[in-house]
């Protein structure tokens, strides 16, 4: 979620460098046809003062020199559009953590819950909603994955009810309900078990 908003400003600054860039080329090569711009000294001076006369031919030349600066942006916002699109994919796919990575980061004595459960106890709020966010990322994260053991239905159903545990203690936080936390967090702790025999090695 917050990968995919820095990606979408990354590729609207993108998206504006390539327009920057094609106005200053349109601006440069109108210039040039004008006579307003000219790297030959005129009187004596690198000047301005080549009275432009544009002629059909040269109307016909600028309006084609338009239509190809439209069409290179164009191209470049496709491009750009394209190519971030493809690194938040690339991101996304790389970015969800297995569940080795999961069971190391969420239960135990540094883990993630305990540490919300820490802040929640003493009404650390923003610390605890925080650690809590997270928790339901990996929540949702958890189920994206395959068990090296186990039938998928169970699979289904045990990921379901850690996602389903990650949410309550999430929504707790929010509500700054204490009770709610420790609830939710003792729940979390029989449910190792089930799990484990289901799906570890
Ligand atoms: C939804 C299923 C599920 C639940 C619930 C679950 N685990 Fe796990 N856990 C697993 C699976 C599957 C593995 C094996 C991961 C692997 O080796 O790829 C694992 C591995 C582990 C590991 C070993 C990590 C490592 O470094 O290899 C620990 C520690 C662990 N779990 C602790 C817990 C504790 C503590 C709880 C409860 C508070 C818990 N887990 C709840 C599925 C679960």
């Amino acid at each position: 979620m917050l990968a995919g908003i820095s990606g979408c400003h990354r590729g609207l600054a993108r998206l504006a460098i390539a327009h920057l860039a094609i106005l200053i080329e349109f601006s440069f090569a109108l210039g040039f046809r004008m006579g307003y711009i000219s790297f030959e000294p005129v009187d004596g001076r690198a000047g301005s003062n080549v009275v432009p006369i544009l002629e059909i031919a040269e109307m016909i030349s600028l309006a084609r020199r338009l239509v190809a600066c439209f069409a290179v942006g164009v191209l470049a916002v496709a491009f750009s559009v394209g190519s971030f699109a493809a690194d938040d994919k690339k991101k996304d796919d790389k970015k969800n953590p297995t569940i080795k990575e999961i069971m190391k980061k969420v239960p135990g004595k540094e883990g993630l819950v305990a540490k919300t459960s820490a802040a929640a106890k003493v009404e650390k709020w923003e610390d605890a909603q925080k650690l809590a966010k997270q928790l339901a990322e990996y929540g949702e994260a958890l189920g994206k994955n395959k068990p090296k053991k186990g039938d998928n239905d169970a699979w289904a159903t045990h990921s379901k009810g850690f996602a389903d545990s990650m949410t309550s203690i999430s929504e707790a936080a929010e509500k700054k309900d204490k009770d709610a936390v420790n609830d939710a967090v003792k729940k979390f702790g029989t449910s190792c078990k089930a799990c484990h025999d289901a799906h570890k090695n």
